[in-house]
């Protein structure tokens, strides 16, 4: 399949999806104290998609080709979980370090937004791989718009990651997503200037680095979706989607809790 090219009326339902996807995350955060569990969090989640937003939680019933069906409505991935986290019946306690993955499908498009959680007090070093990791993603959104290749998009943030002795995830990547969730083409998180795909208004992909405090090896676990660093050491994660625009980009999965833009790079680019 080819990477498709949104149009307007493509882009107005996307634009709608990805504020949803967000807005679960909005109604998710006073929730996130220590003592709930993340099966709490994914049945808050599920509730309002579908009662209140009149929406489908994408990850339910997820099978890709080689997978299980994904049990739950949207993916939570604690402490050295990288990825693809299956809510369950234990409780978060104070400084774990909570991800927690929704995807909206509206009217057919899908909207897929992360964001990192600090349970309770964070210690430093968890508050100072949360907000790393957000300013990677951001090194990367910053990038887009047409002419730039997916390589670019890549190397930003795998070299500004890497230079502060953090590693980047390679076995899982962004993608292109709209009428199907995991879409043309693979957005990779690192990676060589001036290499791959042109991008070009219309399209629409993901931005999801995934950051290890350690080393970047990872594994899956016995139930077919848990991915986890091998050493054990934290890793976080924060998603947005995006739309390349005539000059530059839009992102799509913004709500009134939106976290705003690091400062540092609005100073770097001013
Ligand atoms: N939301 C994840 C992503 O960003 C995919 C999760 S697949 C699931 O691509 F089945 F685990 F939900
Ligand atoms: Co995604
Ligand atoms: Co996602």
């Amino acid at each position: 399949m080819p990477i498709t090219i949104k149009s307007a009326e493509d882009i107005e339902g996307m634009r709608v999806a990805g504020r949803l996807a967000s807005e679960v995350l909005d109604m998710l955060t006073p929730h996130v104290r220590p003592g709930i569990t993340t099966d709490e969090l994914d049945a808050l989640a599920h509730k309002h998609i579908t009662e209140v937003q009149g929406g489908i939680p994408a990850p339910l019933h997820y099978a890709p080709a080689g997978y299980t069906p994904y049990p739950k409505s949207i993916c939570t991935s604690v402490n050295h979980q990288v990825c693809h986290g299956i809510p369950n019946d234990r409780p978060l306690k104070n400084g774990d370090i909570v991800n927690i993955d929704v995807t909206v499908i509206k009217d057919g498009w899908h909207g897929d937004t992360s964001r990192m959680y600090l349970v309770g007090e964070g210690s430093i070093a968890a508050k100072r791989l949360c907000q790393l990791t957000y300013e990677a993603m951001w090194r990367g959104i910053e990038k887009v718009k047409p002419g730039v290749r997916l390589g670019d998009i890549g190397h930003a943030i795998q070299t500004f990651t890497e230079r502060q002795g953090y590693s980047v995830v390679r076995e899982f990547c962004g993608h292109g997503i709209g009428r199907r969730f995991h879409e043309e083409p693979q957005v990779l998180h690192y990676g060589r200037p001036g290499t791959l795909e042109e991008l070009v208004p219309g399209m629409t992909f993901t931005i999801e680095p995934m950051v290890n405090a350690g080393r970047r090896e990872i594994k899956e676990l016995g139930d077919g979706w848990t991915i986890v660093t091998k050493d054990r050491s934290l890793s976080a994660q924060w998603e947005h989607t995006v739309l390349v625009t005539e000059t530059g980009y839009e992102v799509l999965t913004v709500s009134a809790g939106s976290p705003k833009a690091p400062q540092a790079l609005a100073a770097a680019t001013a």
